[in-house]
């Protein structure tokens, strides 16, 4: 199984059958498992093996199929399923993390990112500090002996700017510092995330994983010691786990995630290429003129499924979405359906007019996701809506 490629672990790899001998995994929709004496239930609370399931909050053999495909894709030792992406990011964190520990975060976040780190940990007495985390030196002057942590989206939610793995985990591990890398947008077909040195790889299973937007999921992959260790016990006694039936769906998803994510990756690459000539900023790792595009190709080989880019105001962003005929306005990313996004009003909108600037979240920045359409009729739809926006715009158009 060792030797299997990426896609093969993608179909094969955790699967655990019944008697029954199905080929397709089974969906154990199960709250609890029957012990066959008092004297197993208590041997099982004591210690339960890899095959041995108390109560599915702890663990069930769906969501362990999960867990260990995930495991098996990504190269790392173990995982945790969790109820979505946030449950994710704030089990990892507040399962490893006491009141008076010193964390060192990249500011470039996802709004639900930035407030756990920014409100959660802080009330319970963590000093979070904050940098730009395409910094190298920045990261240098936060990092102290005894720094507990390092946190960072490998790709940032919505600006992508790209983290330089390799060298932030050289600078946290100087210290001691354990490496926790929000990876959604980096996605697991093209993640290298723990060969680079992260020891932590987070995402939503809710983009990428399912990548048809019907379930809300999250998994954290790490050393066997940090998932049942550390995490473990945090998460089976606070709730935060994935219920069986999700887990169903991630598995199957992931059987054709890397065909996807690979055609939705080649689309946005030509719509960001196409969009470059008509707007004065367009951000995608996969084009040259992003400040970290030799970084991206080297650490991922890919610049992702998302572009995004200024129409030049929020009116014209506003007459940009209404104008699109196939790609829907939503919130999500990775889905087979195109999905545009304004970031200022929606998933960053809680953050103060100065902290948008600072991150790049102008008036007029729109994310697109981008899905498993036809790419011409992508770039038809994004085009045309440009226009009626550009038409009903004309003054502050970004086009010069
Ligand atoms: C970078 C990043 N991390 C975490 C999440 C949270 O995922 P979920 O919505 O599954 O909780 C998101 C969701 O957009 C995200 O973009």
């Amino acid at each position: 199984m060792d030797q299997w490629k990426r896609r093969t672990r993608a179909v094969h790899s955790g699967i655990r059958r019944s008697q029954y001998n199905e080929v397709s995994e089974a969906i154990f929709l199960t709250q609890g498992f029957v012990y066959d004496s008092a004297e197993q239930a208590e041997a099982r609370f004591l210690e339960a093996g890899p095959d041995e399931f108390i109560y599915a909050r702890y663990g069930n053999p769906t969501t362990s199929m999960f867990e260990q495909r995930m495991a098996a894709l990504e190269g790392a030792e173990d995982a945790f399923a969790t109820a979505s992406g946030m449950a994710a990011v704030s089990g990892a964190l507040m399962a490893m993390l006491r009141a008076g520990d010193h964390v060192v975060a990249s500011r470039a976040l996802f709004g639900s990112c930035l407030y756990v780190l920014e409100e959660v940990l802080r009330r319970y007495g963590v000093e979070v500090e904050f940098v730009d985390g395409t910094d190298l030196g920045q990261w240098r002057a936060a990092v102290r002996p005894g720094t507990k942590a390092v946190f960072f989206e490998s790709v940032s939610n919505p600006t992508l700017e790209v983290i330089d793995i390799r060298a932030v985990a050289e600078i946290a591990h100087s210290v001691g510092a354990l490496v926790l890398a929000d990876n959604v947008f980096a996605t697991p077909t093209f993640s290298r995330a723990i060969e680079l040195g992260a020891d932590v790889v987070i995402y939503s299973a809710t983009k990428h994983v399912d990548g048809q937007g019907r379930a809300l999921g999250g998994i954290v992959l790490g050393t066997r010691h940090f998932v049942r260790k550390v995490l473990e016990p945090y998460m089976k006694h606070t709730g935060g786990a994935m219920s069986p039936f999700t887990s169903w769906i991630m598995l199957k998803g992931l059987e054709t995630m890397d065909l996807r994510v690979r055609a939705q990756a080649a689309t946005a690459l030509a719509l960001a290429q196409a969009l470059e000539g008509r707007l004065g900023r367009v951000i995608h790792p996969g084009l040259e003129s992003h400040p970290q595009h030799a970084l991206a190709m080297a650490q991922t080989g890919s610049g992702g499924t998302v572009l995004s880019f200024d129409v030049g105001s929020r009116e014209a962003a506003f007459a940009f979405l209404n104008a699109l005929r196939i790609v829907v306005i939503s919130n999500n990313l990775g889905d087979a359906k195109s999905i545009a996004t304004h970031p200022a009003s929606t998933t960053h909108q809680r953050l103060p007019s100065e902290q948008k600037a600072t991150l790049g979240i102008t008036p007029g920045l729109i994310r697109l996701s981008c899905g498993l359409e036809d790419a011409d009729d992508l770039l038809a739809d994004v085009f045309g809506a440009l226009e009626a926006a550009q038409a009903a715009h004309p003054a502050r158009d970004a086009a010069e």
